[in-house]
């Protein structure tokens, strides 16, 4: 098995130092503002630095904002995007009504936005610049369109299947729908690779982040959460300290 460093000082700790497993479709659950965009830019910007491409999809947040956002860490994804080693894909119209979002030159409204088109695109991205990671930021605009549960978990296996031949080790965001210990498990969970989650909790009156890796298939890893901070460069996490 090939591993790829997770560019989030203190993750690689939790995954025996050795990363994801290359090509694997991990989740990463979140609460709002946990820091699931930061991981995923951190990714890619590492994978820049070290000559592996990224691409990232936005459907949340305008690609112009979440640049801005990140750059305030100290995340510069500007070069990258011009130098053809980051790629992005805006489909972040998808969040408004009518809507209209363009994939790879061609228009497509909200009402007939296809997961075929969406799968096309991120496919033709990845291809033109050889890309080894990719995230998609995040999944639950994209549910947006599938009111029906049994309709967004056959949505979700159409969209693993569509980009698992593109052999990226590939971050899908989506949020955290309950954080408490007994909470019910999400379908997103039993269909990845790979789960993360990040949580917030209350450490002496004040609230403090953790970020626990629930299951990373066929590797051995740490299952405890432990807590992480926003710093210079995104997440870091102490992996030897615990949650109390
Ligand atoms: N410079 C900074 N210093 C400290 N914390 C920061 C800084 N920049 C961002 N943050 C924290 O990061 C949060 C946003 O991070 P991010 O956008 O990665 O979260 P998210 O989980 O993707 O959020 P959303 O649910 O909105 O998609 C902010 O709410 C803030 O708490
Ligand atoms: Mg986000």
């Amino acid at each position: 098995m090939e591993y790829v460093s997770t560019g989030v000082s203190g993750l690689d700790a939790l995954l025996r130092n050795k990363g994801f497993p290359a090509g694997f479709n991990i989740v990463v659950m979140g609460s709002p503002g946990s820091g699931k965009t930061t991981l995923g830019l951190q990714f890619l910007y590492h994978g820049c630095l070290k000559g592996e491409n990224g691409v990232y999809v936005t459907l949340d947040e305008r690609p112009a904002s979440v640049f801005r956002n990140v750059s305030n860490l100290g995340i510069d994804l500007e070069p990258f995007v011009k130098e053809g080693r980051l790629a992005i894909v805006d489909a972040s119209p998808i969040r408004t009504i009518p809507g209209e979002i363009k994939l790879g030159g061609i228009s497509i409204g909200k009402k007939d936005f296809s997961l075929a088109a969406l799968i096309a695109a991120v496919g033709n991205h990845v291809k033109n610049i050889g890309a080894k990671r990719l995230v998609i930021d995040s999944l639950t605009s994209f549910f947006i369109q599938y009111p029906r549960v049994a309709e967004r978990r056959a949505a979700f296996l159409e969209l693993l299947e569509g980009i698992t031949p593109l052999r990226c080790t590939t971050l899908l965001l989506t949020e955290l729908r309950y954080s408490g210990a007994d909470r019910p498990y999400q379908f997103e969970e039993y269909l990845a690779d790979g789960v993360i989650i990040l949580r917030k909790y209350l450490k002496n009156g004040t609230v403090a982040s953790s970020i626990q890796i629930e299951k990373m298939r066929g590797v051995d890893h740490d299952v405890e959460p432990h807590p992480y901070k926003f710093v210079i460069g995104g997440l870091e996490v102490y992996p030897t300290e615990k949650v109390i």
